[in-house]
């Protein structure tokens, strides 16, 4: 087992190391001579997919929140209705899906059964079900009308991290593929983006690479009772990955927020000491949620917390506020959460390991969980 960490303390560091590898494998091969997408392995009908009216993401856990990143995205690009739901929520609500609607299962392992039961509910109703897995020969896509495969390699720490991330490159090919088909885009746009999304692994590299910052972060942090999570924006399901990443590996309460939502409840919580973290947007990004977002550290900061800032390079604003910043590379507001995830996945692991514990095999948790 310790030559398959290659060198690493554990499966889940080094699988965080791998992340550069998942993202930049599950791009390659997508795109012919022209730069256009061909997506090969989708074994399903192009005049389908040009008919989709709305596309519904099921998923569990990590998966979903892929998922939750996905739609803001795929509702750009397509303009298309994307709603994401639990797997197992979906099941038993009676959702209105029908032969025009595109069902999204995303799983790692394809063995959730709470995913699987939601695929043959849809397909049921007449839904066509396409789904973004890691596991070839696994039970979902085998029961799906169409796969698109992740090409994270073996993810074996119980806790997902770099199949997060495949599965949001995956669902952004497969926004830019659905963009593409329906005249959505000009192509020049596509290969654009294209071209944004191949330099991400570069990007995820100098996150990796300036990981000591976090590290040291988490090890001064070993004692937390309780970490917030602030984010907006593919930010809000950032924040509340890097929530659940805490709970899993280091048995922390943690709670993620969308940082619009603040005023609205959580900001109750925020007392002298308090631990929060923020996702912050690109500052070069439109609709002024950057200021927005500044202005709530700003608002927590004078109640007392203890702000960990993830901001953009070059982004000082964000100075006079933060007591920990983390930077990250600058990159378009929708691909950011490939590198602000990270320092969340890192934290957690590290502390986890601060306090002693196991962070391949969490307590009370399994890799695929194949009960209902
Ligand atoms: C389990 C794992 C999680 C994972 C979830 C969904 O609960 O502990 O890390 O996100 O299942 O798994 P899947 O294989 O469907 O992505």
């Amino acid at each position: 087992a310790a030559a398959e960490k290659n060198g690493f303390r554990s499966f889940m560091d080094k699988e965080i190391h791998d992340q550069p590898h998942a993202v930049a494998d599950t791009l390659l091969g997508r795109t012919d001579i022209n730069g256009r997408l061909v997506l090969d392995d989708l074994r399903i009908d192009e005049s389908v997919l040009r008919s989709v009216d709305k596309i519904v993401v099921i998923a569990c856990g990590t998966a979903a929140y892929a998922g939750h990143v996905a739609k803001y995205a795929i509702e750009h690009w397509c303009r298309i209705p994307v709603e994401v739901e639990l797997a197992h929520e979906f099941r038993y609500r009676d959702p209105v899906v029908n032969s025009k609607t595109l069902v999204v299962a995303v799983s790692q392992s394809g063995e959730t059964m709470d995913t699987l039961m939601a695929v043959r509910h849809a397909r049921e109703q007449g839904a066509k079900v396409l789904a973004i897995v890691n596991t070839h020969g696994s039970t979902i896509p085998r029961e799906s009308d169409a796969v698109l495969y992740t090409h994270a390699g073996p993810e074996i720490a119980v806790a997902s991290t770099k199949a997060f991330l495949s599965q949001i490159t995956a669902a952004y090919l497969l926004g830019l593929y659905l963009a593409q088909l329906r005249g959505n885009k000009f192509a020049d746009e596509i290969a654009e983006i294209l071209d944004d999304l191949r330099e991400m692994p570069d990007k995820i590299q100098q996150v990796l690479d300036r990981a000591d910052h976090v590290r040291e972060t988490a090890r001064s942090m070993a004692d937390a009772s309780s970490v917030l999570f602030l984010g907006r924006h593919v930010g809000f399901p950032v924040a509340l990955e890097g929530a659940l990443k805490l709970k899993e590996l280091a048995y922390i309460h943690a709670e993620g927020f969308a940082a619009g939502e603040l005023k609205h409840g959580p900001i109750a919580l925020v007392e002298e000491g308090q631990p929060v973290f923020v996702v912050v947007p690109s500052p070069r990004g439109r609709d002024s949620l950057h200021s927005k977002v500044v202005s709530n550290i700003q608002e927590i900061r004078a109640r007392g917390a203890r702000t960990l800032v993830i901001a953009e390079d070059g982004d000082d604003a964000v100075l006079p506020f933060a007591d920990e910043v983390f930077f990250v590379p600058q990159s378009p507001t929708l691909l950011a959460p490939l590198l602000t995830v990270v320092p969340l996945q890192i934290f957690a692991c590290e502390l986890a390991t601060a306090r002693g514990l196991d962070v391949d095999q969490p307590r009370n948790l399994a890799k695929s969980v194949t009960v209902e």
